[in-house]
């Protein structure tokens, strides 16, 4: 009794730690984000242009995230969450967003196709 007590105790300490830990990596995985906030306007066929981490170069994903993101997306409204993309995203998640396009750009050592 006193044994199953202490274990269920533990799982949930447990449980505890390991779900912030989870959520935060979900939250901060470049990949995703970049599926559900950038593909969504810029997939195959899109008319603000057909945007994957491979269609740039690091360099010019930079540029971009430094000086073309914000006036380019400032009246971008996210077509499922209707709200504003540069308010809905934090900043960390941009980051997470910016590393990936950068790590999978055309002339890195694993350029991706699609987000
Ligand atoms: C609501 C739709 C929308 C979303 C969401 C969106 N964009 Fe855009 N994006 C645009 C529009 C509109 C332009 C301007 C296109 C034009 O000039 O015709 C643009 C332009 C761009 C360009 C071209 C820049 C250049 O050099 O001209 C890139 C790269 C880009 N977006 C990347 C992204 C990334 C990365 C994300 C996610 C963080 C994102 N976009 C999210 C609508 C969107």
């Amino acid at each position: 009794m006193v044994r199953t007590y202490l274990s269920s105790a533990l799982l949930f300490l447990g449980l505890l730690f390991a779900l912030p830990g989870a959520a935060q990596a979900q939250i901060l995985n470049g990949k995703e984000l970049y599926r559900n906030n950038c593909r969504v306007c810029h997939d195959t066929g899109s008319p603000h242009g057909r945007y994957a981490p491979m269609t740039l170069t690091q360099d010019q994903w930079r540029t971009f995230f430094k000086v073309k993101l914000v006036p380019l997306h400032k009246n971008a409204v996210h077509p499922k969450a209707g709200c504003k993309l540069l308010e809905l995203l934090t900043p960390e998640q941009m980051k997470a967003i910016q590393r990936f396009a950068i790590d999978h750009a055309a002339d890195s050592e694993q350029p991706a196709t699609c987000g």
